[in-house]
């Protein structure tokens, strides 16, 4: 396996790739696509082959008995984090942005505020306002650099309308994978104010050395109010595939969900669950030690470069693929440093408003790609930004 191959994807109907020129004016001919939360890696052989399968087979019928799925997730949870995970408690859903829809439509009512820590990831935020429910911003704190929980601040804007909230752990874009008691304050909030838990975990396999994910879900007494949202699409780079699992111990919450997934007549596609098979397996944990390595070593160029650049900052990260670069040192306006990495650099990264309050003076670059377009990407910043030198 290389990491290091460069694959083009123009062409081949990759939303970053393919879309960058629409969405920011960077052509892929020059341009470096960072926005889209996908990698420029192709997954472990374990997938391919287990497609190869289906292929050679050639009857593409509808799927059935998936104990073999099941149990190939519950594996993967208890083996890499440590989570005792009944086959009974899982669904699968058309990825997690659907799940957070199912679970919104399951669990709350038009009008009902949904608490979220922002910025964050901003796909929860247009859900949310899709299927006609407030979103309530609870804006992070920045000590030592990092996101913080801040607590009292915000059982300060807690009307009582609010019936749940969509917690992002490991953190996307800050890059922060929660400590116990940070989950545990995360438990007793829910507590105060009467608040579902849903826990989006999708980032819980690329997490980088010193630091642990922690499965709200093995947290004492927190059963009753938790649906954990987890898929294999970030680890194994299967996002095309959009097949994500809702994971519920609780049994009066797991009857309530079954009824609104029968309701709306939701079932899996079978390359999903093949896929999502074949990559919870030993070969595809290999396969992900060796990325996180990878990564990793990705991170440090990008963050060593970008924080050499006067006014720029890479928040320090433990976990996704994700760096989250404030602008505010420049000194510039939003439109001036957004510019610059799109015109000059010819980079498409995401805009920081789109992820929510506290988000105004970033830009999320995903840096899952090979090192050689990490390091030009870094160069063409220094560059674009090379008069504040
Ligand atoms: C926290 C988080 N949840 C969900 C998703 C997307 O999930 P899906 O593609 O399964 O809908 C992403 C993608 O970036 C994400 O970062």
């Amino acid at each position: 396996m290389s990491f290091d191959e460069i694959i083009d994807r123009s062409g081949s109907h990759s939303l970053k790739w393919d879309m960058m020129e629409k969405r920011y004016g960077v052509s892929a001919d020059d341009g470096i696509a960072m926005w889209v939360a996908d990698m420029d890696f192709r997954p472990p052989a374990c997938v391919a082959e287990a497609l190869q399968r289906m292929i050679d087979h050639g009857v593409y019928g509808y799927y059935g008995d998936d104990r073999s799925y099941r149990a190939s997730i519950c594996w993967w949870m208890k083996e890499r984090h440590g989570w005792e995970v009944d086959p009974s408690w899982i669904f699968t859903t058309s990825g997690l942005v659907n799940a957070v829809a199912v679970n919104l439509d399951a669990f709350t009512a038009p009008g009902d505020g949904i608490v979220l820590f922002t910025p964050v990831y901003h796909a929860f935020a247009r859900v949310i306002q899709a299927a006609e429910r407030r979103v309530v911003e609870c804006e992070m704190a920045i000590d030592d650099g990092v996101y913080h929980m801040d607590f009292d601040a915000w059982d300060a804007r807690m009307t009582g309308e609010e019936k749940a909230l969509v917690l992002c752990s490991p953190h996307n874009p800050g890059g922060r994978v929660w400590t116990r008691a940070e989950l545990e304050g995360v438990a007793d909030f829910a507590r105060r104010h009467d608040l579902l838990i849903i826990s989006d975990e999708i980032h819980h396999d690329l997490v980088y050395p010193g630091a642990a994910h922690i499965p709200m879900a093995t947290l004492p007494g927190i059963a009753d109010r938790l649906v954990t949202l987890t898929a294999p699409s970030k680890t194994f780079n299967i996002a095309g595939s959009h097949t994500g699992q809702v994971i519920i111990e609780d049994p009066t919450l797991r009857e309530r969900f079954a009824r609104r997934m029968a309701g709306l007549g939701k079932s899996p596609n079978s390359f999903g669950l093949v896929m999502t098979e074949a990559a919870y397996s030993p070969e595809g944990a290999e396969w992900v030690d060796a990325l996180v390595a990878y990564l990793d070593g990705n991170r440090l160029l990008f963050d060593d470069a970008v924080n050499r650049i006067p006014g720029l900052r890479s928040m320090p990260m433990q976990s996704t693929f994700l760096a989250w670069v404030d602008f505010a040192g420049t000194g510039m306006a939003r439109d001036e440093f957004t510019a610059r990495v799109e015109k000059q650099a010819r980079i498409a990264a995401n805009h920081g408003p789109t992820f929510g309050k506290g988000g105004e003076s970033y830009l999320r670059f995903n840096f899952g790609t090979q090192l050689s377009r990490v390091h030009e990407a870094t160069e063409r910043l220094a560059a674009a930004f090379a008069d504040l030198q």
